[in-house]
């Protein structure tokens, strides 16, 4: 029901612009920040899983996971029996991925330099979809070559929690209620924290209905 998402709207989202809250050293969320352009970004990505479907992926130790992934640019995340990597090929059709749209790159550099990270060039975009239930668990962001880089993450559709802890998967996460076109950056020392996404709530959202689309930018290789 639409106007439960829309009751249920934060004080920020009521009115005014972009603006940038602290999170932990290195982090940010920037609200609103890919707002403008949100339901370009979420053509994009129909456009992007035309070519490589989302699908739900297998961890090391066997189990589906419950968000499906698809990913462009030159190298994406992938999860099988034998491990997690980033590779060049998409296993599902043995194509390369798309290539990183212009938008998403322009993007991710943009948030990433107000977040204070200059020069971020992503070579990789995971993009995430989760339905009602759907849940990540704490995990840390670490199969990238060079952890000097930081991590953009950019929320669309339903709204989510985004779970944000330290540097021990024991310390205990804060919750972040993130929607449509707010972005989340973290890196510095931030980069390792571990972090997820509490189960999704059934919501409709006008453009994504019970839907929610999360890009997350890496540089990986
Ligand atoms: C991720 O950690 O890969 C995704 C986080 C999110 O969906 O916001
Ligand atoms: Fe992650």
């Amino acid at each position: 029901m639409t106007f439960d998402l829309f009751d249920n709207l934060p004080d920020y989202d009521r009115d005014g612009g972009i603006s940038s809250e602290p999170l932990a050293p290195g982090a940010s969320v920037l609200r609103r920040f890919a707002r403008a352009q949100a339901g370009a970004l979420l053509d994009v990505v129909a456009g992007v899983a035309a070519v490589a479907p989302f699908r739900h992926l297998v961890t090391p130790g066997g189990r589906r996971m419950s968000v499906a992934m698809t990913n462009c640019g030159r190298l994406g995340w992938v999860s099988d029996r034998q491990g997690y990597r980033y590779d060049p090929v998409d296993p599902a059709t043995g194509l390369h991925w798309p290539a990183m749209p212009r938008a998403f790159a322009v993007l991710a550099r943009d948030a990433a330099a107000a977040a204070g990270y200059p020069d971020f060039t992503p070579d990789a975009c995971l993009i995430n979809r989760y339905l009602p239930g759907t849940r990540l668990s704490l995990h840390q962001d670490r199969d990238e070559l060079d952890v000097r880089a930081p991590i953009v993450s950019v929320s669309l559709g339903v709204p989510a929690v985004f779970l944000f802890g330290g540097l021990r998967r024991a310390d205990r996460p804060a919750r972040i209620r993130v929607i449509h076109g707010d972005v989340v950056v973290w890196g510095g020392p931030s980069r390792l924290a571990f972090h997820g996404i509490a189960p999704l709530a059934q919501a409709d959202h006008p453009l994504t209905g019970d839907t929610r689309i999360n890009l997350t930018f890496r540089k990986a290789g």
